[in-house]
């Protein structure tokens, strides 16, 4: 697939198939991460790739199953989601949270080597490590995207990222930024759409004019 159709056709896919994915193709996806820019030049980034149900099962054992409307409504308020657009991804996507891991192929969990208190990061340029693997994360979705993959991403809520470590067994020094689903999109996916950006409104040459 052409370089930007891809970048085009990339979208959190939170509806899968019910499909194997093989490990050449996971190690592929993943390869693609591996040339992400890096802060300190090491990428000492590591993968937890879970495509064991039962171990999925576990993992996902904190996420809520689903969303009452009334709790829906209540996000909706409290969070000041007042874009009309951004609801609707909102009703589409939270709903679909447990669902969208849990039905996807393989479940990927991303590693970095946190040696900072991130929460408490004195430096912009201590967050550098946390900003390497996002880049590493877009071109896992992208190359996901280029083989006819797709990816659900979850931000761990709570005490999901402790959970997360108790159940896989990572160290300590290491953070787990999101849990990412790669799968193959369902052919009836619910297409969330895009917020629609005239770029040429954000493009500002020679100072913010
Ligand atoms: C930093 C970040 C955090 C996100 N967190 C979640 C999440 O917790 N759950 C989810 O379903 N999608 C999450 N998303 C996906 C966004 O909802 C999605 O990228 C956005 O709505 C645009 O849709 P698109 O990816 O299909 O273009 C996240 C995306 C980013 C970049």
């Amino acid at each position: 697939m052409d370089f930007f159709d891809a970048i085009e056709k990339r979208r959190t896919v939170r509806d899968f198939e019910n499909e194997e994915i093989e490990d050449e193709v996971i190690k592929k996806i993943i390869e693609a991460g591996f040339h992400a820019p890096t802060n300190d030049h090491m990428r000492d980034w590591h993968f937890i790739v879970i495509k064991d149900k039962a171990t999925v099962i576990k993992l996902l054992d904190v996420i809520p199953k689903g969303i009452s409307e009334e709790e829906m409504n209540a996000l909706i308020r409290d969070w000041n989601l007042s874009d009309s657009e951004q609801q609707g991804c909102y009703r589409n996507a939270v709903p679909k949270q447990y669902r969208m891991l849990a039905d996807a192929s393989v479940v990927v969990i991303p590693l970095l080597k946190q040696k900072t208190n991130i929460l408490f990061a004195d430096h912009l340029s201590y967050l550098n490590g946390f900003a390497s693997i996002w880049c590493c994360i877009e071109n896992i979705f992208l190359a996901a995207t280029a083989l006819d993959y797709g990816c659900s991403l979850r931000i761990p809520l709570g005490d999901e990222g402790e959970w997360s470590r108790k159940v896989l067994g990572y160290p300590k020094d290491y953070l787990m930024p999101c849990f990412i689903g790669i799968g193959r999109p369902k052919k009836d996916a619910a297409e969330v759409k895009q917020k629609a950006i005239d770029f040429n409104d954000r493009i500002h040459w020679n100072g913010w004019m």
